[in-house]
């Protein structure tokens, strides 16, 4: 009889199981709980597996009991006084590398019951057994160890909870401290007359092939026309899609107009024919955060064709960005991901799910639409296909011959080319595929991804980069989103038209890393805190979710108008946090109507102490105060709800409003004579 590893484990946990049970009152499992009800700082918490999913295991033992996650990790039991002792061995995860840190947490009542030391790779579990004596809520927290939280995978193993007496798990995860679960939706439904949302300014270098579509809102059919035309440029009244070439350097205004039976819309558009692309930061979908290495071109396409019939692109989204795993992957054992990874000239090839890149192209650019797509200066991707290095040139050719728009260059495997972090060496592979980019007659947005390192934002702009990543992945947690966006305090000194600040994509709607997706596990208030922050932060807009299946309350955080015009106001700033005191938080973004972009957010008191970690009383509906003269205002001033897109009135010398537990009121204040 063949008895594997995890018969072996399964047995010996029941063992335990049974004896715990008999010697003291009940054990209920950190593993048997719910666990949906963790906040997590990467990936999702998993039972009886670390976070990657492997078998649990500190300093080379292995543990069939326990729970994986990662930093920052908060969980928050309600005892009622019934539990007994606290029981696990815990530490970083041996899949970590070495610069994984933790620290874990036990906190009774806002005071911390019992705390490890750092916690690194090779350090051995460290036992904890405390009295949960009087204790009525108890507090699981795992912290970065001080160093930020890369590959922080941090394990309570064999943890459990030994009881007074006999409860029901289910009634143990506390619901305190968790934002409201009311999708409540904001955004106004659309009018019937036409409204046209695409960008006021738009860059295109001369000589190379044009493609702006008109995005209007409102009733179907829109017949749309342009005044003043650049001559080379051509309108599809139908579809609003203007392609063409224009060879010369020069700023052209021309007025966009969409008509339909309910009325009519204007809007003037700035073409500056020069250098700089990417006017206004990028919007569109990105296959990452949904499909992850479960992409192919099917679902490329009826991306494409969602973002079209969902009415998204009236709203200006555009790019289709393929990501990591469309190339051959060598040694796959999968027959699909098999083959030559490059022609005799050097050109790479596809995996088999996508048997045409140019055919896809055209299809995408059909739509009005413009594609995207993935590489490394490395010798393979993070997900390990063929990547670009020592061949950056016929990469750039065949992208250009592809017909692509956009590439997302990821450092990964690079790492092992460079021989150390220095600047030189950070910025050395960027150079490289840029000046391969300038030689294509193509506008290929180029965004940097290489988590932030050496503070790539200083120089991001220098080395010709449209974007760069300024953190590691965002994950749907509240840990994940909040600390990448409020940590942008700062960077506002290096965006502006042609170069972004990029912290990451979006993680609304049914996301998952493929191929099993899941609702987005932010909460509605934080979901608002999300497209709020990154609008105001001028980030580059890439959805991450599955368009094909995308319910109202998403749709109605990705088609406000008003919101997404922060993010693409024509002047490019991005805001700054005017103040930050309590949890409460508040950015401005100046835009080019010479009003502000004001964001007044309930962050909650995160992080200054592990206590603070949590919300030990009712969430609360803050009160914040924006005052005029933070905001370089004397005097009276208008304030409109963006979200609502509702006047609220004139205000003079400041404005108070409630905010929600970990949500936002999105407003814009303009100065009144
Ligand atoms: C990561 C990158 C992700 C995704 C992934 C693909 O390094 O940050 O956004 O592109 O690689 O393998």
């Amino acid at each position: 009889m063949e008895v594997t590893l995890k018969h072996f484990f399964s047995l010996l946990s029941l063992c335990i199981i049974i004896a715990t049970s008999n010697l003291t009152g009940q054990s209920v499992w950190l593993n048997e709980l719910n666990l949906s009800a963790m906040d997590i700082g990467w990936s999702t918490p998993k039972a009886n597996a670390s976070v990657d999913g492997n078998p649990l295991s500190i300093a080379g033992i292995k543990y069939a009991n326990g729970v994986g996650t990662h930093a920052t990790s908060r969980y928050l039991l309600q005892l009622d006084g019934k539990g007994d002792r606290f029981i696990a061995s815990v530490g970083l995860d041996d899949e970590a590398t070495i610069r994984g840190s933790v620290k874990f947490y036990l906190i009774g009542d806002k005071k911390i019951l019992w705390e490890s030391g750092v916690m690194k790779k090779n350090i051995p579990a460290e036992k904890v057994d405390i009295s949960l004596s009087g204790v009525q809520l108890l507090g699981l927290l795992v912290t970065d160890g001080g160093d930020g939280n890369n590959y922080d995978h941090a394990d309570w193993c064999d943890a459990r909870l030994v009881m007074k007496e006999p409860v029901n798990p289910a009634q143990l995860v506390s619901r305190r401290g968790q934002p409201s679960d009311d999708y409540y939706i904001l955004t106004p439904k659309q009018t019937d007359a036409p409204h046209i949302n695409s960008p006021k300014v738009f860059g295109v270098r001369p000589g190379n092939p044009f493609l702006y579509t008109i995005a209007a809102s409102g009733r179907k059919p829109v017949k749309f026309s342009v005044r003043n035309l650049p001559r080379g440029l051509r309108l599809d009244a139908s579809t609003g899609i203007i392609t063409g070439v224009l060879t010369k350097e020069s700023v052209y205004t021309s007025t966009l107009v969409a008509e339909n039976s309910a009325g009519k819309s204007e809007r003037e558009l700035r073409i500056t024919v020069g250098k700089t692309i990417a006017l206004t930061p990028p919007m569109g979908w990105n296959s990452w955060n949904c499909w992850a290495d479960a992409v192919d071109d099917n679902k490329v396409r009826v991306s494409a064709d969602a973002l079209v019939s969902s009415g998204l692109i009236d709203h200006g989204w555009t790019y289709i960005n393929i990501d990591d795993c469309w190339e051959i992957k060598p040694n796959a054992t999968e027959e699909h991901l098999k083959g030559t990874q490059r022609d005799e000239k050097g050109m790479i090839n596809t995996n088999k799910k996508f048997p045409d890149m140019k055919k896809l192209s055209d299809y995408i650019h059909g739509k009005g639409l413009k594609l995207g797509i993935y590489s490394s200066p490395g010798t393979l991707t993070c997900a390990g296909y063929t990547a670009s290095y020592q061949y950056e040139e016929q990469d750039a050719v065949r992208y250009a011959e592809w017909g692509v728009d956009y590439l997302k260059y990821d450092w990964c495997s690079y790492g092992k080319i460079a021989p150390d972090k220095s600047l030189p060496e950070l910025k050395k592979p960027y150079r490289v595929m840029r000046s391969a980019l300038d030689k294509v007659r193509r506008d290929i947005v180029f965004s940097m991804c290489q988590y932030g390192m050496g503070n790539v934002w200083e120089w991001g702009e220098e080395l010709g980069g449209n974007c760069w990543r300024t953190t590691d992945d965002i994950f749907d947690s509240w840990s994940s989103m909040a600390e990448i966006g409020f940590k942008q305090v700062g960077h506002e000194a290096y965006a502006g038209p042609g170069h972004w600040n990029d912290p990451d994509m979006l993680v609304v709607g049914r996301v998952g890393w493929g191929p099993e997706l899941h609702p987005s596990r932010l909460k509605p208030d934080e979901q608002y805190t999300h497209i709020s922050l990154w609008s105001l932060l001028a980030a580059p807009l890439l959805i991450g979710c599955d368009l094909t299946n995308i319910d109202d309350f998403t749709m109605s955080l990705l088609t406000n108008d008003e919101v997404i015009e922060v993010n693409q106001d024509p002047l490019g700033v991005q805001a700054r946090r005017v103040s930050n005191s309590g949890g409460k938080q508040i950015w401005a973004k100046m835009l080019s109507d010479s009003t502000q972009a004001v964001g007044l957010f309930n962050a909650g008191e995160e992080g200054k102490t592990p206590i603070e970690y949590f919300h030990w009383d009712d969430t609360p509906t803050v009160k914040i105060r924006v005052q005029g003269s933070d905001l370089g205002i004397n005097g009276k001033f208008s304030v409109r709800d963006l979200w609502r897109q509702k006047d609220l009135g004139v205000f003079n010398g400041s404005f108070e409003s409630d905010v929600p537990y970990h949500g936002v009121v999105l407003l814009k204040i303009k100065p009144v004579q």
